[in-house]
């Protein structure tokens, strides 16, 4: 095994933080025991997990699927709707059914769900058998608080914000492409959004680290970075001297890495520079997540979005006509408090103005501690229930549309690995994002490669290659 080099994943650009320093004894304390990690939630917290999958192995702990196996598992959650709490207490339900037959079982709980002040208290309170808790801002922690943990749980949460990292060791789940973050937080504060309150206000990192990185992950042979942020367009704003993401882009681009892509972009924060270096590149992937929310302007504003629904599809129309053959997804929230069916028809128009590729669709979740959850909201669930089923339909509808723009052409994928349902095809993603299966490449894993697409279904493609 490659033990990350600990020493250098503690040093901070900024300031320098109080450590334990952890040496080789500690690294074999936990020799020849496993470790289960659980994610829920965004990319975020995906990338999360591999910086918290470093730590661990930096004790020990070897990697195990299998639940019953585990002497510490940890849960990565997620607090973006309400049913998270529901997901993890029943998941935690089995961890500690087996904590009774493993008394020494080392149960963690980190990510979104540990930085809300209720669940923590709850833990506290009703959950005495989970041993560790950790915030976003905390995972530097984890080894001190594996090492140190006593009778009495060990929680290490809420802290502010801090300085960005440097140098942390990642045991990344893919040797192809590897998520980089830019920036940590969000400042949009929508209204009803958790996330700037569990990961706290933004910060970006320095456009010299990042291009650094991304430069090591060329020399690894890696074929592609996904810059990673909350609101990667925002990028460098909170900084002085820093350039913007438009800059970063072309600056990621020179490194010679085969391919770039970026989640997410806010259509407040999309300048037309930006629009024309996605153009001007052709390792930067013509695909672009572009977060709807509603299309009714008289909710949008209610969201605190900052754009009109004029506003949004100026821009759609804008990206679509100076990007060739571009991709765009979206986010759509239904049943926002208090959304009438004249506000719901026009996020229907919306989406048949734009025909995404695709879309992720949610029903509104109230969160406590945002703005919007103190609304009176008059909607009954059955109807933004019935309002979701409507705007899958089309939006499904759409993506079948697009993916059939695809059939007998020939496009380049990268492969990533075999495919889940029929192990002699191989998997990969077209530069627009498009999953396809594809036959006859089984020794191609990891390269870009014509494949000829042979059919198209809503949510992936067929093709062979040739
Ligand atoms: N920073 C990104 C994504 C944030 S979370 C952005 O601004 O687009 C991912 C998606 O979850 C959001 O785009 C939104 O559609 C959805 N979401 C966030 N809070 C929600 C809530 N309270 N209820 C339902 N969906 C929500
Ligand atoms: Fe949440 Fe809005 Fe920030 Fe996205 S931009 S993370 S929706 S507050
Ligand atoms: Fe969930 Fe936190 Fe991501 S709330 S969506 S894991 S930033």
């Amino acid at each position: 095994m490659n033990l990350p080099d600990l020493k250098k994943a503690r040093i901070r650009t900024d300031k320098e933080v109080e450590y334990v320093y952890l040496d080789e004894h500690y690294q074999k304390l936990f020799a020849g025991q496993k470790y289960f990690l659980k994610t829920y939630g965004c990319q975020m917290n995906v990338h999360d997990s591999e910086e918290i999958a470093a730590r661990l192995e930096s004790l020990g702990f070897s990697k195990t699927d299998v639940l019953e196996e585990a002497d510490i598992v940890i849960l990565n959650t997620c607090a973006i709707r309400e049913n998270a709490h529901d997901k993890l207490y029943g998941f935690l339900g089995r961890c500690k059914h087996l904590k009774k037959e493993k008394k020494d079982l080392i149960i963690g709980i980190c990510g979104c769900m540990a930085q809300e002040e209720n669940v923590v208290k709850e833990i506290m309170n009703k959950h005495q058998y989970i041993d560790i808790v950790f915030g976003t801002h905390n995972i530097y922690k984890l080894q001190d608080l594996i090492i140190n943990k006593k009778e009495k749980q060990n929680i290490e949460v809420y802290s502010c914000e801090g300085d960005v990292y440097e140098n942390i060791s990642y045991k990344r789940d893919s040797k192809i492409k590897a998520w980089v973050n830019i920036q940590y937080g969000c400042d949009k504060f929508c209204t009803y959004c958790i996330v700037p309150y569990t990961r706290g206000k933004q910060r970006s990192r320095k456009s010299k680290e990042i291009i650094k990185e991304v430069e090591d992950l060329v020399k690894n042979g890696y074929k592609e970075v996904t810059l990673l942020g909350q609101n990667v367009n925002a990028y460098g704003k909170e900084l002085k001297d820093e350039i913007n993401f438009a800059n970063l882009l072309e600056k990621v681009a020179n490194t010679g890495i085969e391919r770039i892509r970026f989640v997410t972009s806010h259509p407040w924060d999309f300048t037309d520079e930006m629009i024309e270096i996605i153009a001007k590149y052709d390792n930067i992937m013509p695909y672009i997540h572009l977060p709807l929310q509603s299309g009714s302007s008289r909710i949008l504003k209610l969201m605190g979005r900052r754009y009109t629904k004029e506003e949004y599809l100026t821009l759609y129309h804008k990206i679509k006509e100076t990007i060739p053959n571009v991709a765009i997804t979206t986010d759509i929230i239904v049943g926002f408090p208090n959304e009438t069916e004249e506000d719901f028809k026009e996020t229907l128009e919306v989406v048949n103005a734009c025909q995404f590729d695709s879309a992720f669709t949610f029903i509104y979740s109230p969160r406590e501690g945002t703005p919007a959850a103190k609304i009176d909201d008059k909607i009954p669930m059955a109807v933004k229930e019935e309002r979701l089923h409507k705007l899958n339909e089309l939006i499904n509808s759409y993506s079948l549309k697009a993916n059939q723009k695809y059939l007998d052409k020939t496009v380049k994928v990268l492969i990533e690995g075999v495919s889940e349902k029929d192990s002699t095809k191989v998997f990969g993603y077209t530069e627009t994002m498009k999953l396809v299966n594809v036959e006859n490449a089984s020794d191609k894993i990891g390269e870009i490669i014509d494949v000829k697409i042979t059919d198209a279904k809503s949510f992936s493609l067929d093709g062979i290659y040739q």
